[in-house]
């Protein structure tokens, strides 16, 4: 999917996603003309579109992602629009700041919608998926040197275990662990369905239990391992963050005074961050609002793209706070 062509107008679905929240997200970032938003998870360009047509001729669109194929998807989708100029940066969002400080610019929004999109999920040569057969790489970037197969042929039990626990939060995390250290000693562990049929085998009779496929948490812990998700997250934060410091002591840095910030988690332990991140900024006095409770997807819209279920968004206005 290396930049193949969008299409305009844009039928629902036909981008390879299903943007997530957008109404939300629109009402919380209040995108203006003339402005410029920050997309730090492009994806196929849904929210980057919307926001792209909200600046209009006058703004831009700074878009990060991991993966070249959905950068440029989502660059050619935004330019498509006819509205804001696209800004495309092949890196993790992580060094969101720095990389708008070093071009000058400075975000009026700032939007992540975390973790990976329907089309790389629904390519099995990722191996992102238990349900379809494919190699266990889990990498969003190519360049990144260590895949799913390498950690799971050489770290030991108890990192294993400790994997399992912080980033999938499965109470089976040792019996899971236990079984993998001894099923490669047979056979490496090579393929998603591999690896799902030995998690299922760890939990034994206690699959029944189990809502969804018992190897779910197994495969999200491993892409937040190897996509190191939850540290790129915590330096957005610190980014955004320091920067907020910047508006309040009015120097100039790479978010303006007003800047809101929107992030759209799919697990607890994202949400867990944004939210206690949020709430320690609101007490140093940088944030002038911010949601209090998480904005959740309808019914209509759970309905209609069962990936939004989990989805949680929070939101932050930088700034001095304004009078109640
Ligand atoms: C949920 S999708 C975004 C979908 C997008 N909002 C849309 O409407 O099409 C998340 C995207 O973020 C990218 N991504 C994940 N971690 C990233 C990181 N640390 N830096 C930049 N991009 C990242 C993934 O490659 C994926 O394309």
């Amino acid at each position: 999917m290396q930049g193949d062509e969008p299409t305009h107008p844009e039928p629902a679905g036909a981008h390879g996603h299903e943007p997530v929240l957008l109404e939300a997200a629109l009402e919380a970032l209040q995108p203006g003309p003339g402005g410029t938003m920050v997309d730090c998870t492009a994806g196929r360009g849904g929210h980057a579109a919307a926001l792209g047509r909200s600046v209009g001729s006058s703004g831009q669109v700074v878009l990060f992602d991991l993966d070249p194929g959905n950068l440029a998807y989502a660059a050619k989708r935004v330019e498509s629009t006819g509205g804001g100029q696209a800004v495309p940066i092949g890196r993790s969002f992580a060094a969101v700041g720095r990389e708008l400080s070093r071009r000058g610019l400075v975000a009026n929004g700032l939007l992540a919608d975390l973790g990976f999109a329907s089309n790389q999920v629904d390519d099995p040569a990722r191996g992102l998926s238990l349900k379809a057969e494919g190699p266990l790489d889990m990498r969003l970037d190519p360049a990144i040197p260590t895949s799913a197969k390498d950690l799971l042929a050489r770290l030991d039990h108890a990192e294993l275990r400790e994997l399992i626990r912080r980033y999938g939060e499965d109470p089976a995390a040792d019996r899971i662990a236990r079984k993998i250290v001894e099923k490669r000693r047979d056979k490496p562990i090579e393929t998603t369905t591999h690896l799902a049929r030995l998690v299922r085998e760890a939990y034994g009779s206690r699959a029944r239990e189990s809502r969804v496929h018992p190897a779910t948490r197994t495969f999200q812990a491993l892409r937040i391992a190897v996509n190191d998700e939850l540290g790129a997250l915590e330096a957005l934060l610190a980014e955004v963050e320091a920067a907020a410091q910047l508006v309040r002591d009015g120097a100039s840095g790479w978010l303006a005074p007003g800047a809101r910030i929107v992030i759209i988690g799919f697990h607890s332990l994202e949400d867990r961050m944004v939210k206690q991140r949020f709430a320690a900024m609101d007490r140093a006095g940088l944030l002038g609002d911010r949601s209090r409770k998480p904005v959740v997807p309808s019914h209509e819209e759970t309905r209609a793209n069962a990936r939004a279920r989990s989805a949680k968004l929070r939101w932050a206005k930088v700034g001095p706070s304004e009078p109640r």
